[in-house]
């Protein structure tokens, strides 16, 4: 499993405390930036983890901005992509469960940085139930395809 990790500077902080969770983990991860608390654009890194994992090349995100919003809505324009905007762990765990989701989005300056890394991992330990909550993520994949045309 490899994850694709990104922040603008307000997320960096929080960023480099996952980072240094999933080196510790020994979950592989590439880190697209940015690489320091300078005033940055949240779309551009935001965009390069999503296209990440929507192309295959990893397996799910976590995208950090000062609040989550703006990575989020950012990472929900890349077809294929489900970001989720998380800061408990139950709505965590039940985005993997419910909404497959593949993008985790969080917020530093809403959480700290231990429930943080609570969320994280039931984020990452979360499986997709599929059953009834198939049909759904397919309606969410129809209206991708009729927005912005298949994959
Ligand atoms: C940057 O100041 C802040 O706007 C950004 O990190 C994020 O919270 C946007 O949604």
């Amino acid at each position: 499993m490899k994850i694709a990790v990104a922040s603008d500077h307000g997320g960096f902080r929080l960023k480099q405390h996952i980072l240094d969770y999933l080196a510790a983990q020994k979950i592989a991860y590439k880190d697209f930036g940015t690489y320091s608390q300078d005033s940055v654009d949240y779309p551009d890194f935001a965009l390069a983890a999503a296209e990440a994992v929507a192309a295959g090349k990893c397996d799910l995100g976590i995208i950090c901005c000062g609040t989550g919003i703006g990575v989020s809505i950012v990472a929900n324009k890349v077809p294929g992509i489900r970001a989720a905007l998380c800061h408990d762990t139950f709505s965590a765990r039940m985005s993997r469960e419910h909404n497959d989701a593949n993008i985790l989005t969080l917020g530093e300056r809403v959480i700290g940085p231990g429930l943080a890394l609570e969320i994280v991992q039931a984020f990452l330990t979360g499986k997709y139930a599929g059953g009834r909550h198939a049909c759904r993520v397919a309606k969410i994949t129809e209206i991708e395809n009729k927005y912005c045309g298949p994959k």
